[in-house]
């Protein structure tokens, strides 16, 4: 008598042959062939096929052909091998089938709301609404367990460089990290809130004064800000912090954390050291302090090729000091007119006044320019600047120099969408350095940081002298295949530099001492120098897993609207809870 062996159903292969089994999982699909019963039976680990046949098992087939997908069952049988030519290559227990003796429903299914496989096209809501059904899917299973995978890689490698995973709590005040905060009502203290935290930033630093000398945390962080595609009001960052680094610390041990992690979790193989651009270098040739350096595509400061051009456009920007920035891009002159037009438009939507192209067509350049500013000598300066050929395109843009990169940098990613040259299994990672200190608010056009309050200047700027816009900072961000991955900073630790800090960006001495009395009080008793950097989780697992939006590698994400639609969140509350509270609010309480 073979023993009887409780397998999943990703595992059993042809060498299994013979043995008897006992599997449990979710009916996928049955199918009726000539009498016979073929159920597809799933669970994470994959599929395997369970044949019923009514004259050897009439009980199991009874029960076999009322199965409906979704139900819960264990079938019991035989592994044999398929018979020949009715092999699944594309599964991994494709040659086998269980010769089911018994099958036993542990639980039914009600008709889901959706098919329950990877390229069903249903509607985001309703998806989030039956998360747990989706989660069912391939494709999410895959990417939570991906999760798993690429979080244990951390844990193992920050452990093994000495790091100590520490928690720091949910219910503190405010952090400035940039976002509004969520706010929780204390029942103890009428009136007071709670903030939850935007970041563990403070504590972690609180923990270097606090002696750990290596800080880390899987952190689940809080932000009230607009959901984006690779953005969620909760997420989760790699956190960590160190005393006495160097910047060149922080890098060397992110790039071997990474380079595990990408191993560890995908098999990936991560050249490093990463590439390292300035702040302003990133912004010149590529128009974003996010480059995709997957492609090239640069941006070029075509300015004074343009000098006494005929073009009135170009001359007034030229003479107001606007740049003039140039794109090539390979193969461009097959795009029609209608095409170069669409691409304008699109460059309107990103904020330009307009968008100038050349066509290097084989039959002579064709232009948007006005006859009498496209010179040969003006094609020949423009192509030798930015290496295009006959058959390219090049586009051109005038505006004031920082909007016309930004502008640039979106339509260099636009064009690299279109020509599919964003390819998502390839991984190019880059450090950002050279940030500067603070920027500009647009809003209130006073300073803010362009990183947290917290963050060093850097050698150099520690007297705060001159131009603050011209101050740099010890600020340094990862980067991979355009998207922030994270950023960091050597910190300030001399309590009089963080407060001097604090005045320069419009904090009273009150405001200081009522927000952030407790560091400065703290940097007073031996603060070590320490410095450190955060990683967004959900970002890097979507990246390795070559999806869309972080909500793909969440297991209970937000819809863009903050809403949790399964557990339907958030909801009103009962009056008498809000009393206990001590809020009021005008809006009335819900009908129920
Ligand atoms: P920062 O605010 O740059 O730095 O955040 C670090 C990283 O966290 C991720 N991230 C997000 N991911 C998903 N949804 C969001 N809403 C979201 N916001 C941020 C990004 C980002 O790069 N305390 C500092 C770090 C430090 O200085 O050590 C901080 O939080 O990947």
């Amino acid at each position: 008598m073979n023993q009887l062996r409780r397998a999943t159903c990703g595992e059993l292969t042809s060498a299994d042959e013979g043995s008897a089994a006992l599997l449990k999982g979710w009916v996928n699909t049955t199918r009726d062939h000539g009498g016979l019963i073929f159920i597809d039976l799933r669970d994470r680990f994959g599929l395997t096929q369970v044949v019923v046949d009514p004259r050897s098992a009439p009980a199991a087939a009874e029960v076999a052909a009322s199965l409906r997908s979704e139900d819960v069952i264990a079938a019991q049988g035989l592994v044999r091998r398929r018979p020949a030519g009715t092999e699944n290559r594309k599964l991994a227990t494709g040659e086998i089938e269980i010769a089911a003796e018994s099958i036993d429903v542990l639980n039914r299914s009600k008709t889901p709301p959706f098919p329950i496989h990877d390229d069903s096209d249903v509607d985001e809501g309703l998806r989030l609404r039956y998360r747990y059904l989706d989660l069912r899917r391939p494709h999410l299973q895959r990417s939570i367990a991906l999760r798993h995978r690429a979080v244990k890689a951390v844990r193992d490698y920050l452990d093994s460089r000495g790091f100590l995973e520490i928690e720091t709590p949910m219910l503190i005040k405010q952090t400035p990290e940039g976002a509004r905060d969520f706010l929780v009502p204390s029942r103890l203290h009428a009136g007071a809130f709670y903030a939850l935290p935007q970041s563990p930033q403070l504590f972690k630093q609180l923990l270097m004064v606090g002696g750990f000398h290596r800080y880390f945390q899987i952190a689940r962080c809080f932000r009230d800000e607009d959901t984006r595609a690779d953005r969620q009001p909760e997420f989760t960052q790699i956190d960590l912090e160190m005393t006495f680094p160097t910047q060149e610390d922080v890098i060397e041990i992110m790039e071997g954390m990474l380079a595990h992690m990408f191993e560890a979790a995908l098999g990936a193989k991560v050249a490093t050291p990463f590439p390292r651009l300035s702040h302003a270098e990133a912004l010149r040739r590529f128009g974003s302090d996010k480059p995709d350096l997957r492609f090239a595509m640069e941006l070029h400061d075509v300015g004074p090729a343009f000098t006494g051009t005929e073009f009135k456009i170009f001359a007034d920007a030229l003479s107001r000091g606007n740049a003039i920035l140039a794109l090539a891009e390979t193969g461009g002159a097959s795009r029609s007119r209608r095409d170069m037009d669409a691409l304008a438009a699109l460059a309107t939507t990103f904020g330009a006044k307009g968008l100038a192209w050349i066509s290097l067509a084989p039959d002579g350049p064709k232009s948007s320019l006005p006859k009498s500013a496209l010179t040969p000598q003006l094609v020949d300066s423009l192509k030798a600047q930015t290496k295009a050929q006959e058959g390219d395109a090049i586009y051109l843009l005038a505006d004031e120099r920082s909007l016309a990169q930004a502008i640039a940098g979106k339509l260099r990613l636009h064009i690299a969408d279109e020509r599919g040259m964003r390819d998502p299994k390839q991984f190019a990672f880059c450090w950002v350095l050279d940030f500067p200190l603070f920027e500009r608010d647009e809003e209130s056009q006073g300073l803010q940081p362009a990183h947290h309050p917290f963050t060093a200047p850097a050698p150099g700027s520690e007297a705060l002298s001159g131009d603050p816009l011209q101050l740099r900072a010890q600020h340094y961000d990862v980067v991979l295949n355009g998207m922030e991955l994270g950023s960091g900073s050597i910190r300030i630790h001399d309590p009089a530099l963080q407060r001097k800090i604090f005045t320069l960006l419009g904090y009273s001495d009150d405001d200081v001492e009522r927000k952030f009395g407790f560091l400065l009080e703290a940097f007073e008793y031996g603060a070590p120098p320490h410095g450190g950097i955060a990683l967004g989780v959900d970002r890097i697992i979507l990246l390795m897993a070559g999806g869309e939006s972080i909500r793909e590698v969440i297991a209970f994400p937000k819809n863009q609207r903050f809403q949790d639609l399964m557990i339907n969140a958030p909801t009103p509350v009962e009056p008498a809870a809000l009393k206990e509270l001590h809020v009021r609010t005008d809006i009335p309480p819900p009908r129920t």
